[in-house]
């Protein structure tokens, strides 16, 4: 007889969970938002608050998450109600377990859309590595012979074009559905594993190409000397919202790949591993974009189009161009898709640890309705260009439906799943069992309970209401 706790799927090792949820953190977060926001807030004071955020308000979270899926050994609803009935509380904290199975959902939906595109320049780039290597001249610069115009215009006939939006949106989406219908050890452990060691040596490399072919100390000095007049209210209300987007917080995710950690495991220095992994995959991106960027005189306040539109451009006039853009875009994808799994394993968790279904089939029902809900984000760019899905809300009046879903769900449901997580874990989990579950020092757990009870809920309802009101910021 094989022993009941073996037969539960789950990680094979401290390492393998710590792999997938530095996957599950790392991701456009990183590579995308953190670059774009860095460069549009005008970059030192911006990351310096951000780093903060992240160590005094997302650390305890992730600590917080982790420890609710390694109490309660099952999807984040039934994990939240077993530390509640342990905690003698009400049960009903379960719902923003619940919350954050929709949010999760709903994340996925477009975030499958923003990688489609990813996908979608990879492709650009493979076909002009191909000719490049055909033309016997494998390292010439990127898309040759192409104007500024031409090269960031690809991004508006790819908007044009639903038909090829949605086989992008399908392949990403398939692909997702697949490795977590597979489960946790066979599938997205298996994922993790291959995937983020060569994710390190891509973003590596290029890291090291910026630094010879670009200007990394101009980076280095936007990047980390603050100018403090520029930390205004909207910039830190940014900065919170991407502490919590980039851990995966606020969306029980973490709760989630926590239930399948093994006993015994030192919960406190496994989530500091985290929080400094996807800091540093932040910097680093930084790192790696920004000389590219001022290498060719562009502008690093781009905004959303920073990596799509900007860097394509830069790639043309540098050696190798080709070769880098390909990799560089290579990169992007597997971060996007170890995030997406642990999007979707959330709402998968919860059919099948509430609702008894298979895996795969809940795989298959949340990931197809994802599906269809990323439809209407992809048609927001052309068929439905002037849909506002939330336009009776002030704060959505403009918003077309991809970032309408984004907004609602970060600006919103994120940080109201943090805000309960904070108070449930801060004043409610009884104290026995958050001590010896998380097997934490006295003075680390006097420090990691004291932020969870007071900074966190303090702070976060700042962002919320912020978000919600943006007239009080003035
Ligand atoms: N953190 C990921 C990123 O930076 C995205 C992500 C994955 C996420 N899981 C999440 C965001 C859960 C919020 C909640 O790209």
């Amino acid at each position: 007889m094989v022993a009941a706790t073996s037969t539960k799927d789950g990680w094979s090792s401290r390492s393998a969970f710590i792999l997938a949820a530095i996957g599950a953190a790392v991701g456009l977060g990183n590579l995308w938002r953190f670059p774009t926001l860095a460069g549009e807030s005008g970059g030192g004071a911006f990351v310096i608050f951000y780093i903060g955020c992240v160590f005094l308000l997302g650390l305890p979270l992730l600590l917080a998450e982790i420890f609710i899926g390694r109490a309660g050994q099952t999807d984040a609803v039934g994990s939240i109600k077993r530390v509640a009935r342990e905690s003698d509380v009400s049960e009903r904290w379960s719902l923003f377990g619940g919350l954050g199975a929709v949010a999760a959902f709903l994340i996925v939906s477009f975030y499958s859309v923003v990688a489609g595109w990813v996908l979608y320049y990879v492709g650009v780039f493979a076909a002009d590595f191909g000719q490049a290597v055909l033309a016997g001249d494998p390292f010439r610069g990127a898309l040759e012979g192409e104007s500024q115009e031409q090269i960031s215009g690809r991004m508006g006939s790819l908007f044009a074009n639903p038909a090829l939006l949605l086989s992008m949106h399908f392949a990403f989406m398939g692909t997702t559905l697949f490795i977590v219908a597979r489960g946790i050890s066979g599938g997205i452990e298996k994922a993790a594993t291959w995937l983020m060691p060569a994710f390190f040596a891509l973003l590596i490399s290029i890291t090291i190409y910026g630094a010879i072919v670009g200007d990394v100390g101009e980076a280095a000095a936007f990047l980390f000397t603050p100018d403090w007049s520029k930390l205004t209210p909207e910039v830190m209300n940014a900065a919170l919202g991407q502490a919590l987007f980039s851990l995966s917080l606020g969306v029980a995710g973490i709760i989630t790949y926590g239930s399948y950690i093994r006993q015994g495991t030192k919960l406190g220095s496994t989530a500091l591993a985290i929080a400094l992994a996807d800091t540093g995959v932040a910097l680093l991106a930084g790192l790696m974009i920004f000389p590219i960027v001022f290498a060719v005189g562009l502008d690093p306040a781009a905004g959303p189009t920073l990596v799509f539109q900007t860097l394509p451009f830069a790639f043309e006039s540098m050696p190798a161009g080709s070769l880098i853009g390909l990799l560089f875009f290579v990169l992007v994808l597997v971060a996007a898709i170890t995030s997406s799994i642990s999007l979707l394993e959330v709402p998968t968790a919860w059919g099948v640890g509430e609702l008894g279904w298979s895996r795969p089939r809940s795989a298959l029902v949340f990931g197809g309705a994802a599906f269809v809900i990323g439809i209407f984000c992809l048609l927001g760019y052309n068929i439905l260009s002037d849909f506002r899905p939330l336009g009776f809300w002030s704060i959505f009046a403009e918003t077309d439906i991809l970032d309408t879903v984004d907004g609602f769900t970060g600006k919103i449901m994120l940080p109201l799943g943090a805000l309960l997580t904070s108070l449930f874990i801060g004043w409610r989990a009884d104290r026995k069992l958050l001590e010896r579950t998380t097997g934490l020092s006295q003075g680390a757990f006097a420090i990691w309970r004291f932020l969870l009870a007071w900074l966190c809920p303090l702070a976060v309802t700042i962002i919320l209401v912020t978000g919600l009101f943006p007239s009080l910021l003035g």
